[in-house]
């Protein structure tokens, strides 16, 4: 009987601290996050010296705890995945460095993961049926595009953001607003207390075939708006501008994947990464798949924002052909997708 393959991943790209263990590329045994939010909270935003410093202190610590969590000892362990791009390098340097320490101590394969293929694989956790191909947009702190999902180690980047990655413009909205960070789960929630049509900001959609996506400007046009009333000490209503923002925003997100899916003839669309949590993306996404006979996929809220599971399951399908990290691999801050 073929054995079993257990998985020991590591994310550390930003600012989470993360272990998992994954039987089978898609069995998840344990999945410990330490989220460092509190700790940028104050600064605004993710400081990166910070972050690997406290990477460095809470690391050695959430291996153990994922361990335990799954019950199993080190001696259990097949294999190593860690994410090694893109993300900050003093981040990913920590995780990077723990990956290559427990390979070599435990003589087993390392497998270098890409964090943002690792967003998209999130799916095929909970989603035990499903397979390739499909349509899948992946929005996240850094990073927006749409990706044709060919086959488990196969894309093509189908569109993407030319300036703010539209988790950047909710970041960057809800600090104009005074909500402070991170802004998305809190433009969501108070999203849902305003009106969607209160106020009419563009909805970018650049030339007529391109799946590209432009955010600068809608976030500019929240900032003006803000401004303008400010000076004329006129109030606004913040659920208002959240729920009017994120509509413009959600428009052009789904419209655009609708298009790209009947471009590509997919007939099955998923969701990936931070801004995947949305649900005002998830419900319109929802809508017009129905309305379309397509299939929606999103993973809950634990695997849409950074986790280790979602690194383990894609380092898991990339060690099954053959993909290896040696102990002179390096941490790429700017990785591409495709790019091994
Ligand atoms: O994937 P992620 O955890 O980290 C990156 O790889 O960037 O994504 C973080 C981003 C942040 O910009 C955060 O504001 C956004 O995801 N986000 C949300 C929601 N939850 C997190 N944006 C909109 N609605 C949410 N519910
Ligand atoms: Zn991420």
């Amino acid at each position: 009987m073929k054995k079993d393959l257990i998985t020991l991943a590591i994310e550390t790209s930003c600012d989470e601290t993360s272990v998992a263990i994954v039987k089978n590329g898609r069995e998840v045994l344990s999945n410990s996050i330490y989220s460092q939010i509190d700790i940028h909270t104050k600064f605004g935003g993710v400081v990166p010296e910070v972050a690997s410093r406290n990477h460095l202190e809470k690391i050695s610590q959430i291996v153990d705890i994922s361990l335990k969590e799954a019950n199993l000892e080190f001696k259990d362990i097949d294999m190593i995945a860690t994410t090694y791009g893109p993300g900050l390098v003093g981040a990913l340097l920590v995780g990077l460095s723990t990956a290559k320490a427990l390979a070599y101590a435990l003589d087993i394969p390392l497998v270098p993961v890409n964090h943002i293929e690792g967003h998209i694989f999130a799916n095929f956790i909970e989603h035990k049926e499903l397979e390739p191909p499909f349509l899948c947009l992946v929005v996240s702190g850094g990073h927006t595009h749409l990706i044709d999902v060919k086959n488990y180690n196969e894309y093509e980047i189908i569109g993407k953001t030319r300036d703010d990655a539209v988790g950047e413009a909710y970041d960057k909205v809800a600090r104009t607003l005074g909500l402070g960070y991170p802004g998305g789960s809190k433009i969501d929630k108070l999203a849902k207390q305003g009106d969607k049509n209160a106020i009419n900001f563009t909805r970018t959609y650049l030339e007529k075939d391109t799946f590209d996506f432009s955010f600068s400007g809608i976030k500019s046009g929240v900032l003006n708006y803000v401004n303008n009333n400010k000076q004329k000490n006129i109030d606004i209503n913040i659920e208002d501008v959240a729920a009017s923002f994120q509509e413009s925003v959600v428009d052009v997100l789904t419209d655009k994947t609708m298009m790209a899916a009947k471009k590509c003839k997919r007939n099955k669309i998923a969701i990936a990464g931070g801004v995947a949590a949305n649900s005002r993306l998830r419900e319109v996404m929802l809508e017009k798949c129905k309305k379309e006979g397509y299939e929606f996929y999103y993973p809950s809220i634990k695997l849409c924002t950074d986790n280790a599971a979602m690194i383990g399951c894609l380092g898991y399908y990339d060690y099954i052909i053959g993909a290896r990290g040696g102990l002179e691999l390096n941490a790429i801050p700017n990785l591409k997708i495709g790019d091994k």
